[in-house]
């Protein structure tokens, strides 16, 4: 007999398991299982949601999984992934009790075989299906690293670390914000067209989605609840990109001005490119470097969008190491107007977005990532000319990361920040980044 598709909770279970095991990216994992898989468009979104909303409320789910298991320390790999799973349809997507249960019962028994496991779970789940409310609200109650880890997903060690550091009330209110599904932002051409006519385009095309403006942020759009941005015809002709705004400052910092030379050091696959270039107007020299073939050679999808083979205009898209002296395709004798150091970070600020990166991230990531970044960042200083400005930013908000590099960095070399900022999700409803805007000493 051919073997039966997984289902999407099946799939999801899959997904999971694998994110664990290979510690790997959520976003690459599951595309991988979903580009071999037969299911239908509306199921695959229902596997994305499952994956990150379960990566999201972990620590949630299994507190109150604990809670209520006779036998907790027996429900291990795929059985707790698929009762996690399960408990996140009944407490967060509404899902009606009775098909949660009975599919998480039928998976279990189909995955672990008969015995005590499927019989366990259908009573857990019951309880949590009659109880949820009340055991939520046990979980929100209690010492902030007891509630960060248990109500809000956040790590131990990490949670502690944002009490020290933000004191217990902004430490809850960041794990608050954190563990919601994050907007879709926008960041508009301005030199194109305006926010108001992506807003009318996106509105029309799906009346259902709810599309704000930021106040100050002229160039950002606000999207929750719609389809995804990316296949209206704005997004095509590169009228707009899809940027998390914490992610559209940086480049904004930078203040590229038309005809000068900027060289973004650690391009990844464009984002932040495309947005110099079109703040530099489509004139001058724009150098787009990263360590990775593969990430640059996404480069042409941004070339192609943005418009950018115009005469005045030229992107340079090279691969290279910029802790080496030299980089094929940089003139190390001709120093840059302005430099953008987007460094490989822990990616701490951004766990809306990323969840597995609560649990795949440890405390010695930080001070690994935060070698690396100054690395980075003492290769990329000389490549500054005199006068001109440096813009060092991170998705992280670990002080490591950020403003301790930088102070100790400008402290050494005599040099001074003309700007530093923060963008918090407390404070903003953003992901979480800190950039610096370093220049000459005075
Ligand atoms: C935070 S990501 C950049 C994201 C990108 N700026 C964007 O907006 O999409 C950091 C990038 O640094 C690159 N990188 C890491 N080490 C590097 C090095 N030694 N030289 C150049 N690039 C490096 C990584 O390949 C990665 O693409």
């Amino acid at each position: 007999m051919p073997r039966r598709p997984p289902s999407a909770r099946a799939l999801a279970v899959q997904v999971l398991r694998q994110i664990d095991q290979r510690r790997g990216f959520s976003n690459r994992i599951l595309a991988e299982h979903l580009a071999g898989s037969e299911l239908a468009r509306r199921d695959r979104g229902l596997v994305t949601a499952l994956v990150y909303g379960v990566l999201r409320h972990r620590g949630r789910l299994d507190a109150l999984i604990d809670r209520v298991a006779t036998r907790p320390a027996g429900l291990r790999g795929r059985t707790r992934e698929l009762l996690r799973v399960a408990v996140f349809e009944l407490r967060e997507l509404g899902h009606p009790p009775h098909a949660a249960i009975s599919e998480a019962t039928r998976l279990c028994r189909e995955l672990e075989g008969g015995g005590g496991l499927a019989a366990a779970t259908q009573a857990i789940l019951s309880t949590i299906a009659s109880e949820g409310e009340a055991l939520d609200a046990a979980l929100a109650d209690g010492r902030p690293l007891d509630v960060l880890e248990r109500r809000w997903s956040i790590p131990r060690w990490l949670g502690g670390r944002w009490i020290k550091r933000l004191g217990p009330e902004r430490a809850l209110a960041r794990g608050r914000v954190l563990a919601e599904a994050p907007p879709v932002e926008v960041r508009v051409d301005l030199g194109r067209t305006s926010a108001a006519e992506v807003a009318a385009e996106l509105r029309a095309r799906d009346p259902a989605a709810s599309v704000e403006v930021i106040d100050g942020q002229p160039q950002a759009l606000r999207i929750r609840g719609g389809g995804d941005p990316s296949r209206l015809p704005g997004f095509d002709a590169g009228l707009f990109s899809v940027q998390a705004l914490g992610s559209q400052q940086p480049a904004r910092m930078l203040g590229p001005r038309p005809g000068e030379r900027i060289l973004d050091a650690c391009a990844g696959m464009g984002t932040k490119t495309l947005q110099i270039a079109e703040l530099m107007g489509r004139r001058g020299l724009l150098v787009a470097a990263d360590l990775s073939a593969a990430r640059v050679a996404e480069h042409a999808a941004i070339r192609r969008r943005g418009g950018l083979e115009v005469e005045g205009f030229e992107l340079r898209s090279v691969v290279g190491d910029l802790c080496e002296a030299t980089i094929a395709g940089v003139d190390e004798d001709a120093p840059f107007d302005g430099v953008l150091v987007d460094a490989p970070c822990t990616g701490l600020g951004d766990i809306a977005r990323h969840p597995e990166l609560r649990w795949t991230r440890t405390y010695d990531d930080i001070g690994e990532r935060a070698a690396l970044q100054r690395r980075l960042l003492e290769a990329s200083w000389p490549r500054v000319r005199a006068g001109g400005r440096l813009v060092y930013a991170v998705c992280s908000l670990e002080p490591e990361e950020g403003e301790a590099l930088v102070a100790a960095f400008v402290r050494e070399r005599g040099l001074r920040v003309a700007e530093e900022a923060t963008w918090t999700p407390e404070e903003h409803g953003c992901d979480g980044f800190y950039l610096a805007r370093i220049e000459g000493g005075s």
